[in-house]
Formats: C-alpha cells, sequence, structure tokens
C-alpha cells in the first residue's frame, strides 16, 4: 500500500459505502495507520490509497505509541457544524511539501460505523475536526487545494505544476 500522489485521478474517483465489515476491511485500515505513520500524518482517507470506498482514519498525535488516539470512520456523514470557524494551514500526504490556509467550522459533529459496523457520533474540536473535514472531503472528491486560500494557492503553483510534471512522466514511462 502506498500514498497516491496529486494529479493521480484515483484521487477524485468517488467512493462506495461500505457494506462488509470484515477482516478485510480491518486489515486495509491496519495498513493505513502504517502507511500514514510511516509519511508522518496524522489522517488518511481510503482513496489516497486507492481504495475507492467510505473509509478514513486518524490520530491527531501522528505516533503510533498513541493507539488510544486512533479512531477509524466508516461511512462518516457530517451532521453538525458550529457557525464559528477558524483559519489554519493545512498540508496533505497526497501533496508533498505542500501548505496553505483553509478555512473550516471549529467544531463538528460526525455520525460513522466502526469496524464492527456498530454506529457512533462523535463531537469534534479544533485539529480533530480539522482532520476529519479534511479526509471527509477527500471522500467526496474534493482536495485541500480546492478550499486554500487563493494567495496560497498561487503561491503554490511551482509545486503543483511539479507533482503534475512527475505524475505524467512516471505515467508515461509506466506505458512503456
Ligand atoms: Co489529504
Amino acid at each position: 500500500m502506498e500514498i497516491l500522489l496529486y494529479p493521480n485521478p484515483l484521487l477524485r474517483r468517488p467512493v462506495t459505502p461500505v457494506e462488509k465489515f470484515d477482516a478485510q476491511l480491518a486489515e486495509i485500515a491496519r495498513e493505513m495507520f502504517g502507511v500514514m505513520y510511516r509519511t508522518r500524518g496524522i489522517g488518511l482517507a481510503a482513496p489516497q490509497v486507492g481504495q475507492a470506498i467510505a473509509l478514513l482514519v486518524f490520530n491527531p498525535t501522528g505516533e503510533p505509541t498513541e493507539q488510544d488516539q486512533e479512531r477509524v470512520l466508516v461511512n462518516p456523514r457530517l451532521v453538525g457544524k458550529s457557525k464559528s470557524k477558524e483559519t489554519a494551514e493545512e498540508g496533505c500526504l497526497s501533496f508533498p511539501g505542500i501548505y496553505g490556509a483553509v478555512t473550516r467550522p471549529v467544531t463538528v459533529v460526525v455520525e460513522a460505523q466502526d469496524l464492527k459496523g456498530e454506529r457512533l457520533s462523535l463531537e469534534l474540536g479544533d485539529l480533530p475536526a480539522r482532520v476529519v473535514q479534511h479526509e471527509m472531503d477527500h471522500l467526496e472528491s474534493v482536495l485541500f487545494i480546492d478550499r486554500m486560500a487563493p494567495a496560497d494557492r498561487l503561491q503554490n503553483r511551482p509545486l503543483l505544476e511539479e507533482l503534475v510534471a512527475r505524475w505524467k512522466e512516471e505515467n508515461a514511462s509506466s506505458q512503456g
């Protein structure tokens, strides 16, 4: 399992809801945590590893030793959000080296299922709320550059173009 980089079109592929809560699903989540920790991330959505399913994992500490902070959300739905918003810098594992300001509600309420299919409801604030909103965006084919402050997107343009050039190069060579 590896992280797909922008502009891989699989990052924009629509996901399907998870219906089977089996050992294979648990294994995908476990592998996603592994990839996330290795790449120093705090959240990861299934489309970023080529899985078109409604699944995300996160751990706001980013530390594999803090296992009790790990959360897996299957089929998450946003059911509430605060009026108050906050702007903060975000990054994304599919956009190495790229950071920019994104404005989001400070707190959210999310309903989801766990790996066994049990329903759960989470009220999140601050960093966990931001991470979950970022990852839920991935499940709806939205990338953080779509929400980035225009000035930051402009500033990141050379890096984005570099990613596009690299992807084209690798794609061309894999086709022989
Ligand atoms: Co991301």
